[in-house]
């Protein structure tokens, strides 16, 4: 006999991106990662290395104090708006869980996390699809969310700059989406995480500063190098503090200590200083892969954020098929775009938080890769 999961679970996989990563070949370049190969801050460590020696004890559910109000200044919000979780993708789930009921329509970004739809799913609600157009380079606009609008909207998923397409609203779009879903009294949540990474002349603010309808995610894995370390944060409208708090505390009861210690030494002048710093290293990997991806025939799709780029090969239309092969033949791991929904079909999402050198000779091996053979002489195989 077997034991069942709960049908909550049907459908439900690792995702394909860990799955590509489980099947690279060793040895392989790494271009497919969601991280930069950033050292993690010396003060950082420090400050995790002495919270060590110190309690073990449970801190308060809602983070330190102290960790609190360094997030709040930057969203100008008092401390008690501010809920420290285990990674966004713990807030994630806490607004999944939090917001949506039983049969409630969520609108998820096309191509997007996929995490997104999987959690909304589990809660009960029903992933709906919002599409920004690959004409548009994938940047969010207000006709692209209105389109998918339902009379049982109960909460749209909004991130800028986006993973995978790592695209960049404009910001009188962004107000514009905000305010036209607060008049219509449907909540958004911003996924925020890749903020600090706006490679074009279009930034945008936190959604927070245009509209408080809704709750905002963001975190320090990708801004301070330690996504293994799990720290993130919610930024909540009054009423939703409470409740949010005791999902919370029922799922993690906190953040690790020596976690929210270490973001403490992170929170400073010097380190917003050093994650300016790192935003212009990585606007700079990116116009070197751009360069680089060009000359080797390679569509750019979009990615004017993050640190990712969503290219096209002109010989290839399988995504799938051109990952594995650029795996097997370049020994250089991509993620196919299917991998976040329908619209990333046929493109690949390529990383460029590498070293430059490798980062040059990866793209050089890509294209040897592709020049050398198609689609259509693959499928013959
Ligand atoms: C858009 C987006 N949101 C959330 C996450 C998860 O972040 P964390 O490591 O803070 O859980 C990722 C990680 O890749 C991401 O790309």
């Amino acid at each position: 006999m077997k034991i069942q999961p709960a049908q909550r679970l049907d459908g439900v996989q690792v995702t394909l991106i860990r799955r590509i990563m489980a099947e690279a070949p060793p040895g392989a370049i790494n271009l497919g990662l969601g991280q930069t190969n950033e050292p993690i801050p010396q003060p950082m460590i420090e400050a995790a290395a002495k919270a060590a020696y110190g309690s073990g004890g449970y801190a308060l559910n809602a983070g330190f104090a102290e960790l609190r109000e360094k997030i709040g200044e930057w969203y100008r919000v008092d401390k008690d708006r501010v809920i420290v979780t285990v990674g966004v993708q713990e807030a994630i789930s806490v607004v999944m869980f939090g917001l949506v009921n039983p049969g409630d329509d969520v609108l998820v970004p096309n191509p997007g996390f996929p995490v997104y739809a999987t959690l909304a799913r589990m809660a009960g609600g029903n992933p709906v699809e919002w599409c920004p157009t690959i004409e548009n380079r994938f940047r969010p606009t207000w006709p692209d969310v209105e389109k998918a609008l339902t009379p049982n909207t109960r909460l749209v998923v909004l991130a800028s700059p986006g993973n995978p397409t790592g695209a960049v609203a404009e910001d009188d779009e962004w107000k514009r989406i905000g305010c036209e879903l607060e008049a219509r009294g449907i909540p958004w949540f911003s996924d925020e995480i890749y903020i600090p990474f706006q490679h074009s002349e279009h930034e945008h603010m936190s959604m927070w500063r245009h509209s408080r309808f809704g709750v905002i995610a963001s975190g320090m894995s990708k801004t301070h190098g330690i996504a293994g370390w799990r720290l993130g944060w919610l930024i909540v409208p009054d009423e939703l503090v409470q409740p949010f708090l005791a999902l919370h505390q029922h799922l993690v009861t906190s953040a690790a200590t020596i976690v929210q210690r270490a973001a403490i030494a992170g929170l400073t002048k010097e380190g917003q200083a050093a994650i300016k710093a790192l935003s212009a290293r990585l606007k700079e990997k990116r116009a070197i892969a751009i360069a680089a991806l060009e000359e080797g025939g390679w569509d750019i799709v979009s990615g004017d954020g993050a640190f990712y780029l969503m290219v096209r090969h002109p010989n290839w239309s399988d995504d799938l098929a051109l990952c594995r092969h650029l795996m097997r033949e370049a020994g250089v791991i991509t993620i196919p775009g299917r991998a976040f929904g329908s619209g990333g079909e046929g493109l690949l999402r390529v990383s460029y938080s590498v070293d430059v050198a490798v980062l040059k000779s990866a793209i050089g091996a890509m294209s040897a890769a592709v020049a050398e053979q198609s689609d259509a002489d693959s499928s013959g195989k």
